[in-house]
């Protein structure tokens, strides 16, 4: 199948919802995702592990401790990994309080809660495979669940999904076992390497703190595996001045905590 653009041309960037709207909700839960539809954005970002008896799970760090009351419900359980847990044992921890009493309740949710919610609100998903080094087979098993789901027909495919990870193995996986999905590396490879991504990642998705027009501008000039310029999508800007800038370095997409503050500055 075609993948299309992430921005149309001479548009405004995407605005993609780090972890849902995570300046607004716990990130990476059901609520971080419905505050971003609330604000009328389209894309979500995730990022996903693997619980030990194998069902896949969405949350950033690799232990539970930041985001959820782990440590008062299994105080004997530490490094409290997220490897080391069950899904049933992971579905009984909050994930809300730690960031405000109002969402006390809120979950951690499996992928195929969170890949629901975002079809739902007919949203997008970039969606990250996160220390997929820790979990063998996580990109085939991500591709499987993102099917069940309905994830990977043409529509999807074509426009409403992403899989990126910091992991150049990890997305040329998902590229040989899926070549339709559109996928995106996390970093910023010399411009010297690029030939080489350019053969199984869309996007290259760099720190905003590393990125330049230069740079934006020499990724763009390369294609990627589907036969269009690669994109850059940039992270984690929160404010608007940064968005402005990083706008006029010409990015495709913006990924951002504070999405209706980028929206304002950009557009979009
Ligand atoms: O989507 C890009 C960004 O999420 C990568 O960094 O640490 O927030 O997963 P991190
Ligand atoms: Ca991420």
């Amino acid at each position: 199948f075609p993948v299309s653009p992430a921005r149309a041309a001479g548009g405004s960037p995407l605005v993609i919802a780090h972890r849902g709207a995570s300046a607004y909700a716990p990130e990476n839960t059901l609520a971080a995702v419905d505050r971003a539809a609330g604000l009328g954005i389209r894309w979500v970002e995730n990022d996903v592990q693997r619980t030990r008896d194998g069902e896949l799970v969405v949350l950033h760090d690799d232990n539970l401790r930041r985001t959820t009351d782990v440590e008062e419900v299994y105080p004997d359980r530490a490094p409290w990994k997220v490897k080391d847990f069950t899904a049933a044992e992971i579905a009984r921890l909050d994930a809300g309080s730690w960031f405000a009493p109002a969402y006390a309740g809120a979950r951690v949710p499996t992928l195929e809660q969170f890949v629901n919610r975002v079809e739902h609100h007919h949203q997008k998903l970039l969606l990250e495979i996160k220390n997929p080094e820790l979990y063998p087979g996580i990109e085939r098993q991500t591709l499987k669940v993102l099917g069940n789901e309905g994830w990977l027909d043409r529509s999807h495919l074509a426009g409403r999904l992403i899989v990126q990870s910091f992991s150049a193995d990890s997305v040329r996986t998902v590229h040989e076992l899926k070549p339709a999905v559109k996928t995106g590396f996390l970093g910023t490879p010399p411009v010297a390497d690029l030939p080489v991504y350019a053969g199984f990642a869309d996007q290259i998705n760099p720190s905003y703190g590393s990125l330049s027009a230069a740079y934006t501008s020499s990724v763009q000039a390369f294609t990627g595996p589907h036969g269009r310029p690669l994109e850059v999508l940039t992270w984690t800007v929160d404010d608007a001045a940064t968005a402005q800038r990083v706008a006029g370095y010409g990015v495709d997409g913006i990924i951002t905590n504070k999405p209706d503050v980028v929206r304002e500055a950009v557009g979009g």
